[in-house]
């Protein structure tokens, strides 16, 4: 039996984020370049994505490279830049077949200008699909989205168009990167390590998280469909008490 059987279609999260992880070690495991495993990844990105618009998730966010990850041998990051473009130009297909919408979060003006152009393309021909967004974090971190959030805000209250007293969560979030998603009620992250490697730091404030050893080149649509299973057993409080949550 698939763990797609045991999902309640009426109580999907509408935003599932994955932190990608585990491709070096995959490799390293089989005696090859860790290259070779972020190239392996890329058909588990393709699985999740399938899985994702199957399924009915609005939302999918993939964590693909961070702002930290520049810090990588300068081999390494090249080679996963050139793999990027690369899979955004082959992966288009199935953004269409899937009726996916592709975009983007991140420090994007850092991208080389092949992937940025690879990427506005991606994005504006895949803008009418309406099954499901897939947003790829690319040169994101959550601390460089809260930074820039602030000086944003800061700006307009120097210049005359907020006023301190009205900022408020709801401005914050309007701020972000993310603005036009809803938080994630679900975070997966892949390859053993239970750590957020600051990912959307003030989006998962009350998601559900989910860790795996599976390393991210092993994912595959049974593996989502185990973690909304999980998810999906889960009682989700917000601070109040099992009682009040259950309506009695
Ligand atoms: C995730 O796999 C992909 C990226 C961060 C780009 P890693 O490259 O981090 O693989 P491990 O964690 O070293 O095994
Ligand atoms: C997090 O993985 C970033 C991505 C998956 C893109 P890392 O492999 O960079 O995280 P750390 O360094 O182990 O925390
Ligand atoms: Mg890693």
């Amino acid at each position: 039996m698939s763990f797609k059987d045991l999902i309640d279609k009426q109580r999907l999260p509408r935003h599932v984020a994955i932190i990608m992880d585990g491709n070096g070690r995959w490799a390293r495991l089989r005696g090859k370049y860790r290259t070779y495993g972020h190239r392996h990844g890329v058909r588990s990105v393709r699985e999740v994505a399938e899985a994702g618009a199957e399924l009915g998730l609005e939302y999918l966010t993939l964590f693909a490279f961070s702002t930290e990850n520049w810090k990588r041998p300068k081999t390494e990051v090249n080679a996963l830049m050139r793999l990027l473009v690369q899979t955004i130009h082959k992966e288009i297909k199935t953004l269409h077949e899937n009726n996916i919408s592709l975009k983007a979060i991140g420090d994007l003006d850092n991208l080389p200008e092949p992937i940025l152009s690879e990427l506005t393309e991606a994005i504006s021909e895949t803008a009418k699909h309406n099954s499901m967004s897939l947003i790829l974090a690319l040169s994101y971190s959550s601390r460089w989205e809260i930074t820039g959030t602030i000086r944003t805000i800061a700006e307009k209250v120097r210049a005359g168009a907020i006023n301190p007293d009205d900022i408020n969560q709801k401005m914050i979030c309007d701020h972000l990167s993310t603005s036009a998603f809803p938080d994630p009620e679900l975070l997966i992250r892949t390859s053993g390590e239970n750590r957020i490697s600051n990912f959307l730091l003030w989006q998962i404030a009350y998601a559900e998280l989910y860790f795996t050893p599976k390393l991210w080149p092993d994912f595959r649509k049974e593996d989502l469909y185990e973690a909304i299973v999980d998810y999906q057993k889960r009682e989700r409080r917000f601070g109040k008490i099992s009682e009040q949550v259950n309506g009695k």
